[in-house]
């Protein structure tokens, strides 16, 4: 809380009322309207949230004006550079960076609890093949809550902490599995000789009958688009799950309502929606007639990976995306991708130079180019918001913790500005027109 204060006036009874201020580490000042309802007898409406703090939070922060992300306060080009997805996740949870000893209990925990049980793996099996893997992956983990009862007490901070490690341990596993029954082949089980990402890759890629190699390109370019998606404070999934936990609900239903979240093309789902606009788009001549209808406000297209709620510069995440991009086309000799990722350099050209994309503050968002990466490293585009849940993972994780043990924590429970019907009477049906 500051000295300073923020002023409300009630035109017509002339009552003047004082919000507190309260102001973070960084970041503008947060007038505090929790007690307007009870001492004035308003509501606040904010459709989308676009003014509303819903949380107290010490987890990311992010500059939408000068393009900034810090994750506990490490800035995300320096984690991208220096650090590894795992190292990250501790990080996030925990909100410092490891010692060597953390950092090997850590990951020796994640490495142990990679395996699901038996019977939630045969769940898949009651999926039709065609199943999208996001309607897998959160039924599956939803049905976690049925397991591990050992547990689940979430006012105890060591059954938090064992949660913690099992989700982000398991859902490669479940996500693997989801694809693997999407394409007829056997489930390959977690190696413990790998690291997060080779795991994850092997358990999409080997099969039985032969030896997989494990391209370190496609594992480093793995880890650092799961670093770029590992948390982004109060985003739509991560509210989700803060909501849907702040009921006492089990943590693992809390993550399925996130994946079910992040499912939206206007969220997760704008990887996928990506490259099927940029097949659609299908060369550099037809740029200006798809941007054209982009700008079109009687047509609902929309130029996907464009555009944030928070990001108004850039999106420093699709900068670092883009690199990757370049580094795996050639490095794994990607050329059927190529045009693909051409493709979407002029399209980016085009947009950026486009008075409608410069006025609105239209920029690449991560998804933009992170399903060029996906696509040359074999993994298929409905696949693409598995990933992206995979890494944000960590991110519901450390918000639910932080959540859940906010002493100050109340079930979330917004109001609304009702404009139904008034009060009426019941009449009965012979007395209707
Ligand atoms: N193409 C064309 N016009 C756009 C776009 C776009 N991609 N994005 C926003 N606009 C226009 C929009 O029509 C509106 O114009 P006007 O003010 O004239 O009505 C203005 O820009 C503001 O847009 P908005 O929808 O009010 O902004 P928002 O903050 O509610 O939405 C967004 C943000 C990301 C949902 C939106 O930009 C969008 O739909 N982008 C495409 C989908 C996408 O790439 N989503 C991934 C987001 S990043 C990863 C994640 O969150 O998971």
């Amino acid at each position: 809380m500051t000295d300073k204060t923020f002023s409300l006036t009630n035109n017509v009874t002339g009552d003047s009322v004082e919000l507190p201020v309260h102001q973070g580490t960084m970041g503008p000042d947060v007038v505090d309207i929790g007690t307007l309802y009870r001492n004035h007898g308003v509501f606040t409406f904010d459709p989308g949230f676009v003014s509303t703090g819903s949380c107290e939070s010490q987890i990311t922060y992010i500059d939408g004006e000068k393009g900034v992300l810090l994750y506990r306060g490490y800035p995300i080009e320096q984690l991208a550079g220096k650090s590894n997805f795992i190292e990250v996740a501790y990080l996030l949870l925990y909100g410092e960076l490891p010692s060597k000893t953390q950092l090997s209990d850590f990951s020796g925990s994640i490495t142990h609890h990679t395996m699901i049980n038996e019977t939630p793996l045969r769940f898949f099996n009651g999926f039709h093949y065609n199943a999208h893997p996001m309607a897998m992956v959160s039924g599956v983990i939803s049905s976690m809550s049925a397991f591990y009862h050992d547990s689940m007490k979430i006012d105890d901070p060591v059954h938090r902490e064992i949660f913690a490690h099992r989700v982000i341990a398991k859902i490669p596993t479940v996500a693997a599995a989801a694809y693997k029954h999407s394409m007829g082949q056997p489930f390959i089980y977690p190696r413990n000789d790998l690291d997060y990402c080779s795991n994850l890759l092997n358990m999409f890629f080997s099969v039985p009958c032969e030896p997989y190699e494990i391209n370190p390109i496609a594992a480093e370019a793995i880890d650092l688009l799961f670093i770029l998606h590992a948390d982004h404070e109060q985003n739509c999934s991560t509210s989700t799950v803060r909501l849907a936990g702040s009921s006492g609900a089990n943590p693992y239903a809390a993550i399925a309502a996130g994946v079910s979240a992040l499912w939206g093309p206007a969220h997760g789902g704008a990887n996928e929606a990506v490259l099927k606009m940029l097949n659609e788009i299908g060369s550099v001549e037809n740029i200006p007639k798809f941007v054209a209808r982009a700008k079109d406000k009687n047509d609902p297209f929309r130029l996907m990976g464009f555009g944030h709620r928070v990001y108004k510069n850039f999106d420093p995440r699709a900068t670092l995306i883009r690199d990757m991009c370049h580094k795996v086309l050639k490095g794994m000799g990607g050329a059927e991708n190529a045009p693909l990722f051409e493709l979407a350099l002029a399209l980016e050209e085009v947009a950026l130079k486009d008075e409608y994309f410069i006025e609105k503050n239209l920029y690449p968002n991560v998804d933009f180019y992170s399903g060029i990466i996906y696509r040359a490293l074999g993994i298929p585009v409905s696949m693409f918001t598995v990933m992206f849940a995979v890494a944000r993972t960590v991110g519901w994780v450390a918000h639910w913790l932080e959540m859940i043990s906010d002493p100050q924590g109340r079930i979330g429970r917004p109001r609304q500005l009702y404009t139904g019907a008034a009060l009426r009477d019941y009449v009965p049906v012979s007395g209707r027109d």
